[in-house]
């Protein structure tokens, strides 16, 4: 009997941790089904995202370990996608532990291990260290001006 496999997440800032899991939620079984967490789903969780639900969907779509993309437009629906979809394995990242054991009398729960150091909140940290001038290169730049100013005085 073919295994459908079904996991939630927002991929916001797609990145290896969200790919290597993919990949071993296909493994899991023989279809996958990826249900992206939409804008007013995550305004509901107070998460901030970067990349536009339209383009999160695209992306996940395009990944060929990745069979369909629905939205996960709340924290509810869990019990009836498992129903419609007849999915036999539901499996998410640890970061999620036991939270949705509840699903256990419907089909199997995993929990699988996270990639370890990078999340999209991560991402989001370092892109705001990476675009932020350093106290160092401001200095420098004064002195440079000064310099500048005194050749041209
Ligand atoms: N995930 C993973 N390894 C990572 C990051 C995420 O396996 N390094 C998994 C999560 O456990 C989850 C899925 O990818 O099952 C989607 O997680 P998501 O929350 O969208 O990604 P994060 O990078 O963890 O984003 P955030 O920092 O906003 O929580």
């Amino acid at each position: 009997m073919s295994k459908t496999v079904i996991t939630y997440g927002t991929f916001d800032m797609f990145h290896i941790g969200h790919l290597r899991l993919l990949r071993r939620l296909a493994e899991l079984g023989d279809r996958l089904i990826v249900a992206v967490s939409t804008e007013e789903f995550n305004a509901e969780k107070g998460k901030k995202t970067l990349i536009p639900y339209d383009q999160r969907t695209e992306i996940i779509r395009a990944i060929r370990y990745v069979d369909e993309v629905i939205p996960e437009h709340s924290w509810e629906q869990k019990l009836d996608d498992v129903r419609r979809y007849d999915v036999s394995i539901f499996a998410i990242g640890e970061d999620w532990k036991g939270r949705f054991d509840f699903l256990k009398p419907y089909c199997d729960v995993i929990y699988l291990p996270r990639t370890e150091g990078i999340s999209s909140t991560e991402l989001k940290r370092s892109l705001n260290r990476f675009s932020s001038i350093s106290r160092e290169d401001l200095l420098h730049a004064c002195e440079v001006l000064e310099a500048l100013r005194k050749d041209f005085a």
